[in-house]
Parts: structure tokens; sequence; C-alpha cells
């Protein structure tokens, strides 16, 4: 849980609610002319719109900077709107953004759009990372990843990234939702700018939408800058349901990544399951990678194959009791989905199982149920494929 120096407002008897309060007011009055130039010549934190910003939401800002280990960090409706705030920040026509084929699916629209407005996009493929420097052109501006990966939970080391990317004159961006902070700082590890869905983890009870992009002072005014300009700022309601989510963030994470590595354990083993996708495992390709950059284990996300046809992975998961089948990750209750059916489902086919995603993959985002019930779910429901 955080807790930092608070110049949170006091109540008008002098003491300081334990819960921020919800800000629902569009627009503020200003007492005199004085507050209005202090205001907008940032001399005061004070507020004037809510487009622009919104205590209750600048609270929770300093909350997710603080995890971050970022000295301020912006925060938005939701985690794509994150990531299309950045490209839209930092990236002008001609420019190049070196990005990997191992990204959520819905990057492949917005980078559709990126080309439409001049802007050129290479995709490797993120087993490919050692070569990544091979990929970059004098163009290159910005180089975006995810690690572990959306859905394969594939390590690209973040140092190294970032090698390539000064080389290139670009920024380093890392999307750490399947991360989380708890396991992973990738701006201690030399990126620019770290994003979050805090839809996911960061909130963790499928009941709220918003995105994080933590990082420098200079960054958080031109994001900003670029929030105040589009709209894209979080309502107070759902701030407050994120603070009240980060208050239990690091006890559901540290049960998430014990009950990911028990079920991958599991996984491992089953005569049924052909491939276990979970850096973790002893025999990970990726564990020293993923060990040299995360802490305290490496986890709640992985992604398996279930027997050898979709219909396997279909039965499968139609037979499970205690999991569910559902979208969106990071939540307190045990989630299935096939990627092939739900989140790379827009792409084109080829795209679709290029990379290393099949027909009969399941990802898997654990919850913080008793590890037992989950592994007496899965043994019964592959039972019955
Ligand atoms: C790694 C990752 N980044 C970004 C997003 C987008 O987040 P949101 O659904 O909050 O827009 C997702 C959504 O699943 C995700 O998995």
């Amino acid at each position: 849980m955080v807790r930092h120096p608070s110049d949170e407002p006091l109540t008008p008897y002098g003491n300081r609610p334990m819960v921020t309060p919800i800000v629902n007011s569009v627009n503020y009055e200003y007492v005199d002319f004085d507050v209005l130039r202090q205001i907008t010549n940032g001399e005061i934190d004070g507020y004037t719109y809510h487009r622009d910003d919104n205590p209750t939401v600048r609270k929770v800002e300093k909350d997710i900077a603080h995890m971050e280990q970022a000295k301020d960090c912006v925060i938005c409706t939701t985690g794509m709107a994150a990531c299309t705030m950045v490209y839209l920040t930092y990236l002008k026509a001609g420019d190049n953004l070196l990005t990997f084929h191992d990204v959520y699916g819905a990057h492949y629209k917005v980078c559709l759009m990126l080309e439409r407005f001049g802007v050129g996009v290479t995709w490797i493929n993120a087993d490919e990372w050692r070569n990544a420097g091979d990929y970059v052109k004098p163009e290159t501006r910005m180089i975006f990843l995810e690690t572990p990966s959306n859905p394969l939970c594939k390590i690209v080391s973040i140092p190294h990234m970032k090698a390539v990317a000064e080389k290139a004159g670009a920024m380093l961006v890392v999307d750490n939702t399947f991360a989380t902070p708890y396991h992973q700082h990738p701006l201690a590890l030399g990126a620019d700018l770290v994003i979050h869905s805090a839809t996911k983890a960061l909130g963790g009870h499928n009941d709220l939408m918003a995105g994080a992009i933590a990082g420098s002072k200079e960054h958080y005014d031109k994001l900003w800058f670029t929030r105040q300009a589009i709209g894209t700022t979080l309502d107070a309601y759902s701030a407050s349901l994120l603070e009240r989510g980060l208050k239990t963030f690091h006890l559901r994470a540290k049960r998430m990544a014990a009950n990911a590595m028990a079920i991958a354990q599991y996984l491992h083993k089953h005569p049924k399951v052909a491939r276990v996708r979970y850096p973790g495992l002893e025999d990970s390709t990726d564990r020293d990678v993923a060990g040299a950059q995360m802490q305290h284990g490496f986890g709640g996300m992985m992604a398996f194959d279930v027997g050898k046809t979709q219909k396997h992975a279909e039965r499968f998961i139609n037979s499970l009791k205690v999991m569910y089948h559902a979208v969106s990750l990071g939540a307190t209750e045990t989630l299935v989905c096939m990627p092939y059916l739900t989140t790379m489902l827009y792409m084109p086919p080829e795209r679709r199982t290029t990379f290393g995603v099949r027909t009969n993959t399941v990802r898997l985002s654990a919850g913080v149920e008793e590890p037992d019930a989950l592994l007496g779910d899965l043994e019964q429901a592959l039972e019955a494929i």
C-alpha cells in the first residue's frame, strides 16, 4: 500500500479523510484573480476544468508514480488511450515506430491509423529481440514493447532494448501491464515511459477502466498537454475505485504470482497440455532474462495449448467450474480465454497464428482464489476433453 507525504486538502475541520473524496465538479470557482494567475502559471496544483485535472484523479496519479518510481504520472480513460496518447505525443509523419508482433492486439488497429498519418511501423517477433538493432531505421523515434508480452508471455530484455533505443536516438516505452510494478520497474531498467492498462491488476476487480503513463516531470507535462487537448481524462468515480484497488494491489499481486506458478507447474506435467508459456518455469528459455529484470516472481499470466485442436481447448474451457471464461486480466477471479478467438480476432488471419499463438492456445490470468480449488478445476476440465 502506498503512503507518501500528502498535500491533499484537509476537511473544513482540519483533519484528513482516509479515502480521497470523489470530486465530481466539472469546473471550479476562482476565488480571486490571483488564484487564476497562480494556477495558469503552475505555481499551485489548482483546478479549473475536469478535462484539465481533477483532485481525485491527481491523488491516484501520485500513488502510481510512487509505485513505478516515477516523478509523475498521467492517468486517462483506458490502457489503449494511454498507448495512443503516447504515440500522438511523440511521433510525427516521417517517423518510424519499432514495435513487436507480441503486443496487445488492439495496437494493430492503432498502428494502421498511425500509418495513415504518415508514421512508419516496423514489426519484430519478440523472440528476435537480440537482433532488434538490425530493424532500426534512421527515422526510428520510438521503441514500444511489452514484457511479459500478451498473450504468450515472451520476455524482452529492457536494458538491451534501452541500448538499442539510445543508439537510435529513440525513446523506449514499456507496457508493464502483464508484469505490474510488484514484479518489474521498467523506468529503473532504462525505459523513458511506463504504461499500464490500470483496468487490469492495478484496479483488480473488473469494475473500472483506466490507463496510466508514468515517467519524468518533462514527460508528464507533454502527456498532460495531450490529455487536456483530446479529452481522455478519467472520471473521478473510476479514479476512486482505482485508489481502492491500489490499497490491496501488493497482496493480490503476490497471491496471483504464487497461484500462477502452481498452475504452470501443474500444467507443465499434464499429458494433455502440449506447451506452457510461463517465464517462471525452470526450463523456460526466458527464465534467465525474466529473472534479471523481474522480482518477487514472474507474474500472474500464462498461456498454454490444450489437447491438439481448437475443439479440445473449447471443451476444456466449457468444463471449468471455478475459473471464468472471460477476457481481461489481473482480476481477483481466475480468467481464461482463447486469444485466437478474442484479442487477436480482428487481425488478418495470417497474423493470428504466425508468432506462436495456436488455435488451441488458452491464456490464463491467475486470480486470488485458494490454489487447490484452481488445480482441482483444471484437473476435472482436462479430464473432460
Ligand atoms: C498488455 C495490455 N496493454 C494494454 C491493454 C489495453 O487496456 P484497456 O483495455 O484498458 O484499454 C491491454 C488490454 O487487455 C493489455 O493486455
